[in-house]
């Protein structure tokens, strides 16, 4: 459903995305591990067509991002590090809005406008504008446009940021939940989200996909079946840096 081919993307001289190949089949959920400044949102950005490869190539559902970047953008709901809100519109216009450009109409907007309020619990913004809500409700409000027009693929650029306890854990369910009919990649810096959610995890560092695999697959990468996640992350982490250095011949 998601295939990326030797993707690399660069800014100017930064290599942000190095080298990165991956497949991701129906219904699966894949979660991206990184640290900051690992190449993760730029990948989605390439994936989602808002920037193109400088080598490589990437298809979802199909659709090649750069030969058929609007089949691409039909296929997929995004959700962006900053959720694409206008500050001005109200909730409700905000969101008919998007799905009119989803060009859903009629009763068929009327329903999706209803399944998404209550799936992303915004029902108690429905009506204020977007530049009153907290943090927490413009992520909700940002998931809502992603999932306007019930899209096959999700990818999820750090769904979960800004939302208290509670949320994070309606938002978990949803995400799961999703899934049976959706095939969702999406990052987090939280590792026990990525672990409790994820069908296989990807870790990225310095642009490079440095290990994927279940948890139990990274686990018995590292050679130590009994490892907590976080000592699976940072040893694949150190590894990873370790080869970057021999590389350079530091
Ligand atoms: N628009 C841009 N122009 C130039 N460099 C950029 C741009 N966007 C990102 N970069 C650089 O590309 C690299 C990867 O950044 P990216 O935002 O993809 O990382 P990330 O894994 O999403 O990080 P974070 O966890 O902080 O969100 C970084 O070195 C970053 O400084
Ligand atoms: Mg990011």
């Amino acid at each position: 459903m998601i295939e990326a081919k030797n993707l690399t993307m660069f800014y100017g001289s930064t290599c942000a995305v190095d080298d990165v190949s991956f497949k991701v089949s129906p219904s699966e959920i894949v979660g991206f591990l990184g640290p900051n400044g690992a190449g993760k949102t730029t990948l989605m950005r390439v994936l989602t067509t808002f920037i193109y490869p400088t080598k490589g190539a990437a298809l979802i559902g199909g659709c090649d991002v750069t030969r058929d970047p609007i089949g691409v953008r039909k296929a997929i709901g995004y959700l962006p590090e900053i959720p694409p809100l206008y500050p001005d519109m109200r909730v409700d216009d905000f969101l008919d809005f998007v799905g009119r450009a989803r060009e859903l109409r009629g009763r068929q907007l009327k329903e999706r406008k209803d399944w998404v309020v209550s799936a992303c619990g915004i029902g108690s913004v429905w009506k204020h504008r977007v530049y009153e809500l907290s943090l927490g409700f413009r992520q909700r409000v940002g998931l809502a446009q992603a999932l306007i027009h019930d899209p096959k693929v999700l990818i999820l650029d750090e769904p979960t940021s800004g939302l208290d306890p509670i949320q994070i854990i309606g938002i978990r369910g949803l995400i799961q939940d999703l899934a049976k009919r959706k095939t969702i990649l999406f990052s987090t810096h939280i590792l026990q989200e990525a672990s409790a959610i994820s069908h296989r995890l990807f870790i990225i560092n310095q642009g490079k996909l440095v290990a994927q695999g279940t948890l139990a697959e990274l686990r018995s990468q590292g050679g130590n079946p009994d490892a907590s996640l976080e000592e699976v992350f940072l040893a694949i982490f150190r590894r990873s840096q370790k080869t970057k250095k021999e590389h350079a011949g530091v």
